[in-house]
């Protein structure tokens, strides 16, 4: 038998947990108008704590008017009226930790919405007050300020500067926003903005919050002479040639905020508080700069996320990955899928050579899909990910297999990104659409508890029925029971989570790798069956073995310790 879980008081529960990121709007939708709420994710928590995660990571469940889906915060110490009330959040979290499951909440420090009364404050007020300078307001260029302050462009297509109109009715300066202009950057080198950010963390704290995802970590601080990034392309020239840095992505100033943070949290130190950053940085090095000891605890593993199902590519993350954070000593995550990338089903379901890093849903429509090749891979991958050493993330919908909705209609969409392009990119949508629950269209598929709800606030594909977490469960082939089994054997093997690997000798497009001395995950990305030892004991597949590992398949293995030989 492979050794089973000793004292859980060991390892700090934030190394090794599998989080499961709740997206409010799309998960459950308690009161029947057609938005996921509070009272509805309450109403899921058995589900989660039966499939076996540790945590939860809620998406902004702050108001908001939502011009991008909850990330344009009007009040950091509320809850978005749709979604219920600071009860229901205090309700939420006490039912959850009940449950046995930790509650990490999104925190959104780049930007606010344009309605948050700062904001509201900074238009009224005149250019050079206080109030304006916890935002980044600049006069315009030429000769009468009518071009932006200087080229930089927002994440969702268009300049990154929006011109506002001064009291006196006349056009004026003009604010920056890296993301719609509904959003305004904030100010990070005023201490006002760090006091504010500061507090709202211990007020979530304080009311029993495990920890934050941090929205866009790396783009808090910006060069303050706001030069121009010309045609630096980020992040794979993220360094000028003299070593100087990109104005507003991943600067060094960034480290002394998260150092403040983790001050805060430390002071919270039962259960231990904890942040995850999302940050899009280049490269393992870069990202682990951010969870060196006295900064943030975990950061998202974007490489792998973007990595093709190609087994080169693949081994290189995990090796480059493992290496930078054995240096400062962090613990890696692996994360797959979220509320901003199409669905792992469908982005594996192509061929998969020459896919950019960051595949976007209009690039797969180019592509020719295989569902079916998209799900057997969903499912190698779901076992690769749990499988490796360090935290992992579940995005809501994964463990059902979902793919992305493709053909969501024009008058449907609701993504800026579709808005501000006027069309061009179908932004992210398709991998919003509210969960089916049941197999019952009239339910919208059990997303809306009441009978007779509203039509959810994204359509629901036909194929819904039968990916639906009732038309799962049980099913030994479904997606849903091989998540439920790997979470399970991940929680009674104690060598998964936390700890190393040692790579096995195999064919190069197969990856077999060993956790403890008898633990196996082999996973056969080559094109022929790969023979397995006919005494390695087979503890979980993928996908049928018979007896051969076939192509895109993942098993879990026990193997007698005498047998396996450690490559490198
Ligand atoms: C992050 C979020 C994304 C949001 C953006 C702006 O990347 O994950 O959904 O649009 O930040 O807040
Ligand atoms: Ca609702």
């Amino acid at each position: 038998m492979i050794e089973s879980v000793p004292d859980s008081t060991q390892t700090p529960w934030w190394r090794s947990a599998v989080v499961y990121q709740v997206y409010p709007r799309s998960f459950a939708d308690a009161n029947g108008d057609g938005i996921g709420d509070l009272p509805g994710i309450r109403s899921r928590l058995p589900y989660l704590a039966e499939l076996g995660v540790d945590a939860i990571w809620i998406s902004p469940w702050y108001p908001s008017p939502m011009k991008d889906a909850g990330y344009d915060v009007s009040d950091f110490r509320s809850i978005e009226p749709t979604f219920g009330t600071l009860d229901d959040a205090d309700a939420l979290i006490a039912d959850a930790h009940g449950l046995g499951l930790k509650v990490i909440i999104d925190i959104v420090p780049n930007h606010l919405s344009d309605q948050h009364v700062w904001f509201t404050e900074a238009l009224a007020a005149a250019p050079g007050s206080p109030q304006r300078a916890r935002f980044v307001f600049r006069d315009g260029g030429g000769t009468d300020g009518d071009l932006p302050p200087n080229d930089w462009h927002s994440e969702f297509g268009g300049p990154a500067w929006a011109r506002v109109t001064e009291a006196d009715g006349r056009p004026g300066q003009w604010y920056l926003h890296l993301f719609t202009p509904e959003q305004p950057d904030l100010n990070w080198e005023n201490p006002e903005v760090r006091r504010e950010f500061d507090e709202i963390l211990r007020f979530w704290f304080d009311r029993g919050v495990d920890g934050f995802r941090i929205d866009v970590a790396h783009g808090l601080v910006k060069d303050p002479q706001l030069p121009d990034v010309g045609a630096l392309v980020f992040p794979s020239t993220l360094e000028h040639a003299d070593g100087s840095e990109h104005p507003h992505w991943d600067r060094a100033g960034v480290h002394e905020i998260y150092r403040g943070w983790r001050s805060i949290a430390n002071q919270y130190p039962n259960p231990e508080r904890v942040f995850v950053a999302e940050a899009w940085v280049g490269g393992a090095e870069r990202l682990a700069r951010y969870v060196r000891p006295d900064e943030l605890h975990t950061a998202f593993n974007f490489e792998f996320l973007s990595s093709p199902w190609l087994a080169e590519q693949l081994r290189g993350v995990i090796d480059s990955t493992l290496a930078a954070h054995a240096l400062v000593g962090a613990p890696p995550t692996w994360v797959r899928a979220n509320h901003d990338v199409p669905r792992d089903a469908s982005r594996l379901a192509c061929d998969q050579h020459g896919l950019p890093p960051r595949v976007a849903v209009d690039d797969l429509m180019e592509r020719e899909l295989d569902p079916a090749l998209g799900q057997r891979r969903a499912r190698a991958a779901a076992l690769l990910t749990l499988a490796l050493p360090g935290g992992a993330y579940i995005y809501q919908g994964e463990e059902l297999g979902l793919p992305e909705v493709f053909d969501i209609p024009a008058e449907s969409r609701q993504d800026p990104t579709w808005f501000n392009t006027a069309g061009e990119r179908h932004g992210r949508d398709g991998c919003r659409v509210p969960l089916p629950w049941t197999s019952e269209p009239n339910t919208n598929y059990g997303f809306s508890g009441l009978p007779d709800p509203a039509q959810p606030w994204l359509p629901q594909p036909d194929e819904w029925g039968h990916r639906s977490v009732a038309a799962e469960a049980g099913q030994p082939d479904s997606m849903l029971e091989l998540y439920r089994t790997a979470l399970r054997l991940r929680r009674e093997l104690a060598v998964l989570g936390d700890g190393d690997i040692a790579w096995l000798d195999s064919p190069a497009d197969v990856l077999c790798f060993r956790r403890g001395p008898r633990f196996v995950c082999c996973v056969n990305l080559s094109a022929d069956n790969f023979v397995l030892p006919d005494d390695w004991k087979i503890l979980l597949a993928s996908s049928p073995v018979a007896p051969e590992l076939r192509p895109d398949t993942a098993v879990w293995v026990e193997i007698d310790a005498q047998l396996s030989r450690p490559q490198r």
